[in-house]
């Protein structure tokens, strides 16, 4: 303990730290870029370690974890790392039993039915840090073994994204099971959404202790909500989260982090979301070009991050570049981090892997000069 304390104080200094800079809207001499989920199936050494090891046992393993998430670094020209973790270690922290099913994809072994499985489930005097210890472990050895190539992100998954997993117990087209209580249990939600706001915001506050650069909160189930719902039980963890966040950080005389938040298609409040006090706002592969441009002239201080169709790396590297153009033409330079619109697939091609980032540097840094 007193080791990784001690190991903390002297992380390496950063040698590429466009990705910051970019949250600041500061110029630059290329756009940054990383790729959701950049450490994973699609990579043949991410394959080879996990045929010897669990998912969650690598998420529990520090120098695993460290190993996954430098795995895309050695091959690519990325400007961020994220830690390889899972936005699932928090309803396993809360005493939930999670299991990652081959194939299928995470599986809840007692998922909440109604409202009183929440005592039996969750055992709210759980500390985030001392349950995800290794995730904070695992964060304080990667910043040192990147020895400062690139900004290192920490992670979450925002509370009704949570909140649905919990219900459903796996992945689901409509999120019907967790929409009911929505419209049945209005309190007891509001509750369980209160609750893992509190555990998420001391999750990510940890992070940054531990050695995370950067922080993005996932709202990926936003998709089976609309406008008004999203209001009610997204959005106003959303903010407190941020807000929450940098309380915290102050409170502890730790330097500020930029915070991302990715809410996976919530087309329906991109007004919202580039007005919450996040630095960095993701687009999903959804938002039009049209979009696109209203919030970029309307929040000239926020920074955008995304949106490239990770289908796209299905096509040829000429119609692929065509495509990072456009891409490009629309964010511009300034205030831009480019990113796939959602985490990338297990069968991605990682030729083109390598010329997205590539094109992009290029690009960027043509436009940028001329
Ligand atoms: O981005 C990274 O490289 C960091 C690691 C990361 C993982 N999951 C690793 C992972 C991150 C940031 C996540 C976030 C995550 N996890 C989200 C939010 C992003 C999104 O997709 O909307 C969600 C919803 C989850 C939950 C989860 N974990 C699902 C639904 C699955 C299975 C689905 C799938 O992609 O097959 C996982 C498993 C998972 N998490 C894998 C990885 C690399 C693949 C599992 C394996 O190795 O067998």
């Amino acid at each position: 303990d007193s080791a990784i304390k001690q190991l903390q104080k002297e992380f390496p200094p950063i040698k590429n730290n466009l990705i910051l800079r970019a949250c600041r809207g500061e110029p630059l001499e290329r756009v940054p870029i990383w790729i959701m989920r950049q450490a994973g199936r699609y990579l043949p050494e991410y394959l080879s370690l996990r045929s010897e090891h669990s998912f969650f046992d690598v998420c529990r393993t520090p120098a695993l974890c460290c190993e996954v998430t430098l795995q895309p670094l050695r091959r690519f020209d990325l400007d961020a790392a994220i830690i390889f973790s899972d936005i699932l270690v928090v309803p396993q922290a809360l005493g939930m039993q999670v299991d990652m099913i081959a194939k299928e994809g995470p599986r809840f072994a007692h998922p909440l039915n109604v409202p009183a499985d929440i005592k039996l489930r969750i055992d709210r005097s759980r500390q985030a840090s001392v349950e995800l210890k290794y995730v904070y472990d695992a964060i304080t050895l990667t910043r040192h073994a990147l020895n400062g190539q690139c900004p290192l992100i920490g992670f979450s998954g925002a509370p009704w994204t949570l909140m649905s997993y919990m219900i459903e117990g796996k992945g689901s087209e409509t999120h019907s099971k967790a929409k009911k209580w929505l419209y049945t249990y209005v309190e007891e939600s509001h509750d369980l959404l209160q609750f893992l706001t509190h555990f998420i915001i001391d999750h990510l506050v940890e992070q940054v202790c531990a050695g995370a650069q950067l922080l993005q909160l996932f709202e990926s189930h936003c998709g089976c909500l609309n406008h008004d719902l999203f209001i009610r039980f997204s959005l106003p963890y959303l903010r407190q989260i941020a807000k929450g966040v940098r309380e915290a950080l102050t409170r502890r005389h730790i330097p500020y982090v930029p915070l991302i938040i990715f809410a996976k298609d919530a087309h329906y409040a991109l007004d919202e979301l580039c007005s919450s006090s996040f630095d960095v706002v993701g687009l999903d592969w959804s938002i039009t070009r049209k979009q696109i441009r209203t919030i970029r002239d309307k929040y000239p201080t926020v920074t955008l991050q995304g949106n490239l169709d990770p289908c796209a790396l299905y096509a040829s590297s000429d119609d692929l570049e065509k495509m990072i153009k456009q891409m490009l033409e629309i964010f511009g330079t300034k205030h831009y981090i480019a990113n796939l619109g959602h985490g990338i697939y297990p069968d991605a091609n990682i030729d083109n892997v390598k010329h997205f980032i590539d094109t992009v540097h290029r690009i960027s840094s043509e436009m940028i000069s001329s």
